[in-house]
């Protein structure tokens, strides 16, 4: 700097001076880099400002299992009033849908991907809550019933049960007080037998997290022995059987029919020959129910359940 002022300008500076002026340029630039650096973490701060927020603006963040009213043998009933649901509170997933299951009947959703027959059951299972009607069992409004409760009165299977890191037994007991017998009655019924005693521990066997150590047909197999032990009065299978061969699907079907017989059933399968039998078939299309009725009278109908069965028959021929 002296060099450059010296020989450019030709002003002869003293050391002091530039000593002067070197720090004081260092202390008017420290503070200003200093604010630069902290507007970094107070943007950090505002984002989780908005997020603190977020999460104390839930309104319901646990999940009370624990209130409202607790249902005594329960028939199985369940009635739909002009439910309207959406996920997201834009679309809606259901409109306007209203049914009634009696007690002891079996029923079957049918339609497209998409059309809501897994909407219907997470609804009755109140994992979400509707917007618009009511959701009755036994004429009580699934509002007022104990989740607890009415959990307990439903057993369901998906397409991709959840096996938990325990032993096969405690899988299926669930934390239910079963005895080790009717553990063996339920992997019996539902055609688990050859696969559990052939596992070195058989149902002591622990399984690994997730149950990745079965395959997708076995996992089905220990959910049906799940609800044979836990004989709920009200059934879901939802597409239970789609990774099940179709000779164990018989074998599990008779046991299915003897449990189901006077309990309530909810049948949902892509397989339509699986649910020819039931009392009632209910087809649905973009969340609207559009036609009621058994097989028969809708085939002969020829609405669009038959021209749904008419496409499934002919993929078989
Ligand atoms: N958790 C979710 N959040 C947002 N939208 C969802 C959710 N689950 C499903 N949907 C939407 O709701 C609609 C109905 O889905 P649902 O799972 O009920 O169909 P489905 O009839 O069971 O179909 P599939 O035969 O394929 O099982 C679909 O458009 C889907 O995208
Ligand atoms: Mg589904």
């Amino acid at each position: 700097m002296w060099t450059c002022v010296y020989h450019i300008m030709g002003v002869n500076m003293e050391v002091g001076f530039i000593y002067v002026f070197v720090t004081y340029i260092r202390q008017l630039f420290e503070p200003i880099t200093r604010i630069v650096e902290n507007m970094e973490v107070i943007e950090e701060a505002a984002v989780s400002i908005d997020k603190v927020y977020n999460i104390l603006e839930q309104e319901e963040y646990i999940e009370d299992l624990d209130s409202g009213i607790e249902l005594e043998n329960i028939k199985g009933k369940i009635e739909f009033k002009n439910v309207w649901f959406s996920y997201d509170n834009e679309n809606w997933i259901l409109k306007d849908v209203s049914f009634v299951i009696n007690p002891g009947e079996s029923v079957a959703f049918v339609g497209k991907t998409g059309s809501g027959k897994t909407t219907i059951t997470n609804l009755i299972n109140r994992f979400y809550e509707i917007q618009k009607g009511e959701i009755l069992i036994d004429n009580v409004n699934i509002k007022d019933i104990k989740k607890k409760a009415l959990r307990s009165y439903i057993g369901i299977i998906l397409q991709d049960p959840f096996i938990f890191a325990k032993s096969i037994k405690d899988n299926i007991k669930l934390n239910k007080n079963i005895i080790d017998e009717d553990v063996s009655e339920a992997i019996e019924l539902s055609s688990a037998g050859e696969f559990v005693n052939n596992l070195p521990n058989g149902m002591e066997e622990i399984a690994k997290e997730r149950g990745s150590s079965f395959s997708a047909g076995q996992k089905q197999l220990l959910a049906f022995a799940r609800i044979f032990a836990h004989n709920p009065e009200i059934f879901i299978l939802d597409e239970a059987t789609a990774n099940i061969d179709t000779y164990t699907e018989s074998l599990i079907q008779k046991s299915i029919e003897r449990l189901s017989a006077e309990k309530t059933s909810i049948f949902i399968a892509h397989r339509l020959s699986t649910i020819v039998n039931v009392d009632k078939i209910i087809v649905l299309k973009d969340g609207k129910i559009i036609e009621e009725g058994n097989h028969e009278s809708l085939v002969q109908t020829g609405g669009y359940y038959s021209k749904l069965y008419n496409a499934y028959y002919e993929s078989l021929a």
